[in-house]
């Protein structure tokens, strides 16, 4: 039996009292989904003080969307993972497609960061998925596979137990086009494989999210696939009843 987590990326949405308030509706809803389904909510770095105040005792967990790739220094504009750890963030989401799109996310980057990720105590979400050319070409399962292996290969084993996978089509990502079930299965299987060729069984263990256009009315037959143990949603995650929609399609 694996983790259920339905995980809420809000990207560069909402302001900070937009923000408490969507933690505080929630909340509210939260009790219509199962006990055993964890959410987490990832709001912008200037939220994450005032969230995580709102999320206290509602047992919902706030994430950040990234973290510099060094400790601390002469980096303008960055923000640590110690900072955020400080602050009582329990996850960061990295390598999001948007993040080695826009921004230059590079695999050695993101070695660095995962390291600073456990260095404070806290939990990577690290994205993985192939645009849309690449899933034309056929090349889906190199370059999940690729993603694998020079970032995740570079944890210990304590590390990768704690580790939780989002696998996002770049192509279904905020375009309304969800993967099917069966394909989200497919890929989940693959990029479980490749995790236990380093891991062994402890891949078995493994929490792999899906995302990409998930809503409350697709999410319970993605969610039904062996290989699929929640979402990491998007658009419908700024929506309270839409996001618990979803957790409750467990
Ligand atoms: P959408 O749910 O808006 O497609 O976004 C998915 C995503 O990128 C979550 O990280």
């Amino acid at each position: 039996m694996r983790r259920e987590i339905v995980a809420g990326n809000w990207k560069m949405n909402t302001t900070p009292a937009q923000g408490v308030e969507l933690l505080k509706s929630v909340a509210a809803v939260k009790g219509e989904a199962k006990s055993s389904v964890e959410l987490i909510v990832c709001p912008p770095f200037t939220h994450l003080c005032s969230v995580i105040d709102a999320a206290k005792g509602t047992g919902i967990a706030v994430g950040a969307q990234n973290c510099a790739d060094e400790a601390k220094g002469a980096y303008t504009g960055e923000v640590s993972a110690e900072m955020l750890a400080s602050m009582g963030v329990e996850y960061v989401i990295l390598g999001h497609s948007e993040r080695r799109e826009y921004y230059g996310e590079t695999s050695e980057k993101l070695v660095k960061k995962m390291k600073l990720v456990y260095d404070n105590g806290m939990v990577p979400i690290y994205c993985i998925g192939e645009k849309l050319e690449e899933r034309e070409a056929g090349k889906e399962e190199a370059i999940c596979r690729a993603q694998i292996e020079e970032v995740v290969f570079s944890l210990s084993e304590s590390q990768f137990e704690k580790l939780v996978i989002a696998y996002e089509p770049v192509w279904a990502i905020g375009t309304g086009k969800t993967a099917t079930a069966e394909q989200a299965q497919d890929i989940q299987h693959f990029i479980r494989k490749v995790l236990a060729e380093k891991f062994g069984t402890l891949a078995e263990k493994t929490p792999i999210l899906y995302g990409g256009s998930c809503k409350p009315s697709n999410a319970g037959e993605i969610f039904g696939k062996k290989d699929v143990d929640g979402g990491l949603i998007g658009g419908a995650a700024l929506v309270a009843e839409d996001f618990i929609g979803i957790a409750k399609a467990f």
